[in-house]
């Protein structure tokens, strides 16, 4: 009821907003939106029908859900000069600062006449976002590779539409593979949205100046890249290629309890969650699924088992509450699909791109916010008097 809340180390934050969307008790293990338990919605629900939720409130109608498909679907197109914009990039550009450049660049395509003051418009700048981040998405993978930029099918759903424009070859026909696609959804239900992470905080914060929303998700993605964030799952999988093998697992667990060593296990520990990370309980099971059904053996997987056993049994994370997070098993689902680790975190992001919407829209009704504006506990010099340069030093 205060608005506080005390970490660990006593470290005490005040609540930045009041929300809706998404209940997180970390040390439950629990997560729901909009009240639903995500393993009800990982199990029953799919990607689009878990963002309308995420937007709306309420699950879909059939009427609903077809409406939002339809709007979705016939808004994938980006405009052809943000073609003109990307092969601007060299092809070795992070996927990342790619689609962070893109995503705001929408601020200049859709922009001018956008009226925030008419809900109707918000909700088309999310449906936009919704629409084209993905789009944008696979074209900066076909340009890191140097292939022509897929246009959306329409007359696939919003994942195969996306595997489509990321694997699509002229050359031959793309075999799109259940399995793929189910496994992509999942994850993007499980990356959907997560209360007041950096990220989300972020498109609020810059959000609570009037800034359009384009410019509210680019920051969003600016600020998930960071490695502490959802760059983490890149950093992951770069971390289990160094151990390389379940042999040299327990120095990796020493390394990471050495502070001097500057080495973290990436994929373990939370801000909140104090328990296991519910969303990392559902994507380690899918891995074993996904990579059987693909026939894909990646010796990783067992470098990350045998580092989750070994470190869920060290006294060091055990006493520091630190379990694997969303991020520790998800790389090794997307190498699987065939995804670049360079391109794991605009997976995320893709994902993300349904909880950041809906917290703009929440966040553009509530009559109680106001321009965010954190304040600081000042540590620096007291009042002093200016000194001329030849009384320095
Ligand atoms: C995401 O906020 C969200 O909800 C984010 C997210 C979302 O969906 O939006 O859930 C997605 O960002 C998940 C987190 C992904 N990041 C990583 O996996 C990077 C590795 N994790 C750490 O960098 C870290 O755990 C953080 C950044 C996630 C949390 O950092 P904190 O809050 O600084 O961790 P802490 O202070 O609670 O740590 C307590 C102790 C510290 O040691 P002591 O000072 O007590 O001696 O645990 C240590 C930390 O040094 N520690 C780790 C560690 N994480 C924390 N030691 C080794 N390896 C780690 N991974």
């Amino acid at each position: 009821e205060t608005g506080y809340f005390t970490y660990d180390h006593g470290f005490t934050a005040t609540a930045s907003c009041k929300s809706a969307i998404t209940y997180i008790d970390g040390d439950e293990g629990v997560l729901l939106y909009r009240g639903y338990p995500i393993d009800q919605l990982a199990e029953k629900s799919n990607f689009l029908e878990v963002s309308q939720l995420l937007m709306d409130g309420e699950l879909p109608t059939q009427a609903e859900f077809s409406k939002f498909e339809h709007e979705v679907t016939h808004h994938t197109m980006m405009h052809e000069a943000q073609k003109t914009f990307l092969h601007g990039f060299r092809h070795d550009a992070h996927p990342m600062a790619m689609l962070c450049s893109m995503v705001g660049s929408l601020s200049a395509f859709y922009h001018d006449n956008l009226d925030l003051e008419d809900p109707e418009q918000r909700r088309m700048a999310a449906i936009r976002l919704m629409a084209k981040v993905p789009t944008m998405a696979a074209a900066c993978y076909r340009h890191s590779i140097g292939w022509p930029v897929r246009y959306p099918r329409n007359n696939l759903e919003y994942v195969d539409r996306f595997l489509h424009m990321m694997f699509e070859v002229p050359a031959e026909p793309l075999e799109l593979k259940p399995v793929a696609a189910k496994a992509l959804d999942l994850l993007f239900i499980l990356h959907a949205d997560h209360e007041q992470n950096a990220s989300t905080s972020t498109v609020r914060l810059v959000g609570s100046t009037g800034a359009n929303p384009y410019a509210c998700v680019a920051a969003g993605i600016a600020a998930l890249w960071g490695p502490a964030h959802g760059g983490a799952n890149e950093a992951v999988l770069r971390m289990l290629e160094e151990i390389g093998s379940p042999d040299k697992v327990s120095t990796a667990v020493d390394r990471a309890k050495d502070k001097n060593s500057g080495f973290r296990l990436m994929g373990f520990g939370h801000r909140v969650y104090k328990n296991f990370d519910p969303r990392a309980k559902i994507i380690r099971e899918m891995c074993h699924k996904v990579l059987e059904e693909l026939g894909v053996d990646d010796p990783l997987l067992e470098v990350a088992m045998r580092l989750e056993e070994a470190a869920l049994k060290d006294d060091y994370f055990v006493q520091r509450k630190l379990y694997p997070n969303v991020d520790f098993y998800s790389g090794i689902i997307y190498k699987a699909l065939g995804i670049p680790k360079e391109m794991f975190t605009v997976m995320f992001a893709i994902a993300r791109t349904a909880g950041w919407v809906s917290h703009w829209l929440e966040q553009q009704v509530d009559p109680e916010a106001k321009i965010g504006r954190p304040r600081q506990i000042y540590t620096g010099a007291t009042p002093r008097d200016y000194l001329a340069v030849d009384q320095r030093g």
